[in-house]
């Protein structure tokens, strides 16, 4: 494993503030809006001259390239298998947003090995030296390895739209996360709202059955509103912030990116100390 100097060396970069946030983007319900998120969102932090990676955690099923209108030679699981470098599968476009993709295609149906976590622990590593922003999209559904590294990030970004069924998936992932990590952050987002009230609604309540049942405090990071330019965006494969920036949805987003990169310093920099630690613990814990 790692010798003593290198866990030394991560320590001082924390303690100066100089390692990235790691954020998964997460929902109960599939399909709610986490990957137009997650580009969108990392845009808004790069508008603010952030240095922001994606990496899309939907191997084999990836749309983060599609949505971004890039291409990639090379995937996640490209790097995972060993057959590329780090290096090697990470790309940026033109605006200076990086990315790994998740590769698309049935085939690229992945089987976790232990050697695999070592390598995505590798990549961690590096990513956080080098960002001040990871975000993982989540693909749909928690499958074991999806919540051992949800549990591994500092901070959880949950999406749900302001239907019941979202709503109590929503609850039911955090508690999930939150049983098996009580200090994890939570950040609610609620997309895909027709009436504001309806999606204050929707935050508050999942905010206050956070707090009832779980006696735990979240965020809320906004509300989103259904708008006709994310189905633009997604078609145009240009995210709508910088296509369409004036547009309600482009303008919240903005917002809340805003917020969130203000919050920096005090509650993340504590937390954060977690991230490599907790991999750590996870893949020497009952493996192999
Ligand atoms: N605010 C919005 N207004 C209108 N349409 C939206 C909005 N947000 C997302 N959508 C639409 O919802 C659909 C699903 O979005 P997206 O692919 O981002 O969801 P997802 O949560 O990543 O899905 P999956 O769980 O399959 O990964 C897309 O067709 C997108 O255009
Ligand atoms: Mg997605």
């Amino acid at each position: 494993m790692r010798d003593q100097a290198e866990t030394l060396r991560l320590k001082m970069l924390k303690s100066q503030g100089e390692l990235a946030r790691s954020i998964a983007i997460v929902s109960g319900k599939g399909g709610v809006g986490k990957s137009n998120f997650s580009t969108n969102f990392a845009h808004a932090l790069c508008l603010q001259g952030k240095k922001v990676i994606i990496v899309d955690m939907d191997i084999g099923m990836g749309n983060v390239h599609i949505l971004l209108g890039m291409s990639s030679p090379y995937s996640l699981k490209d790097y995972l298998m060993g057959t590329r470098e780090v290096s090697e599968v990470i790309n940026d476009t033109p605006e200076g947003l990086a990315f790994i993709s998740g590769g698309s295609g049935l085939d690229t149906v992945l089987e976790w090995s232990e050697l695999m976590f070592e390598r995505l622990l590798g990549a961690f590593e590096y990513l956080q030296k080098e960002y001040d922003f990871i975000l993982f999209d989540m693909g749909a559904g928690a499958t074991q390895r999806s919540i051992e590294l949800i549990i591994a990030v500092d901070e959880v970004i949950v999406i749900s739209t302001t239907e019941p069924t979202s709503i109590t998936d929503a609850y039911s992932m955090m508690k999930f996360i939150c049983l098996q990590d009580p200090n994890k952050k939570f950040h609610i987002v609620s997309n895909r709202v027709f009436k504001n009230e309806d999606g204050e609604d929707a935050v508050t309540r999942l905010q206050f059955a956070m707090q009832k049942f779980l006696q735990k405090e979240t965020t809320v990071l906004g509300v989103l509103p259904e708008d006709p330019v994310v189905h633009k965006a997604v078609v145009g494969q240009r995210p709508f912030v910088l296509e369409y920036p004036n547009a309600p949805v482009s303008r919240r987003m903005l917002a809340i990116a805003n917020s969130f990169a203000d919050v920096k310093g005090e509650a993340s920099q504590e937390k954060r100390e977690g991230f490599l630690g907790k991999l750590r613990m996870m893949f020497t814990k009952g493996r192999g």
